[in-house]
């Protein structure tokens, strides 16, 4: 893999929004990042330990070794939102978006916008191209999806039934840089 990973990191970036993002995970981010996926309600309990897992093994070896990346969203009640993402092995430029959430009583207003333009910005700082997302094609997940999509997202395969019976993969792709799917990289402000 020839992804240069240097311009990943940054500092805490206090913003308008009344947030302040920050590369770097500490101690208390794995049970935060547990109970701000719990209160989404979006996940299985098997998916909530996986999110937990990902803070905890980025912690423990690095984000380097470990692959995953965070920018993390805190405002005054703590966690409000964070998305991880990494380089996928094998590949030169692609980068997967493991995770994206954002406590509920701070949705919709902008700050999952934020994040995603966030990693996206530290991914082509990276060398990254390809940004690839997966979600659920299930009806609960069609707000997610129209995120993604409304965020120059295109869904470039589904999986049927990949999660649970009725309940399929979808892979959406966003490429960095090129303008292949507009809009590229817009935050609404
Ligand atoms: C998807 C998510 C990260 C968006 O964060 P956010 O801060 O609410 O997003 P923003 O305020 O920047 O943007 C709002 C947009 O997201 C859409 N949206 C998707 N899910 C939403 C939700 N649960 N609440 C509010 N808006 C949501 C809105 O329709 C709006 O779309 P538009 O601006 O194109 O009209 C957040 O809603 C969330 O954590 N959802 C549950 C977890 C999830 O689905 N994660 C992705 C798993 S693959």
């Amino acid at each position: 893999m020839s992804t240069p990973r240097s311009g990943l990191g940054c500092g805490a970036a206090p913003t308008a929004f009344g947030f302040a993002l920050r590369d770097t995970p500490v101690s208390s981010d794995p049970a935060a990042v547990e109970r701000l996926v719990v209160a989404t309600g979006f996940f299985r309990p098997s998916e909530v330990a996986i999110a937990r897992e990902l803070v905890e093994d980025s912690l423990a070896r690095g984000p380097e070794a470990s692959g995953y990346h965070f920018v993390l969203a805190d405002d005054a009640r703590g966690l409000a939102g964070y998305v991880c993402f990494g380089p996928i092995a094998g590949t030169e430029s692609s980068f997967d978006l493991y995770w994206i959430a954002v406590r509920p009583d701070r949705g919709g207003r902008g700050l999952g916008t934020a994040l995603l333009a966030a990693a996206e910005a530290r991914i082509a700082a990276a060398g990254g191209r390809r940004v690839y997302v997966e979600t659920s094609t299930t009806e609960r997940y069609a707000p997610t999806r129209a995120f993604y999509a409304a965020r120059g997202y295109r869904l470039e395969a589904t999986l049927p039934d990949f999660y649970a019976p009725g309940d399929g993969k979808a892979f959406f792709v966003k490429v960095l840089g090129g303008c292949e799917v507009p809009p590229c990289g817009s935050v609404r402000s």
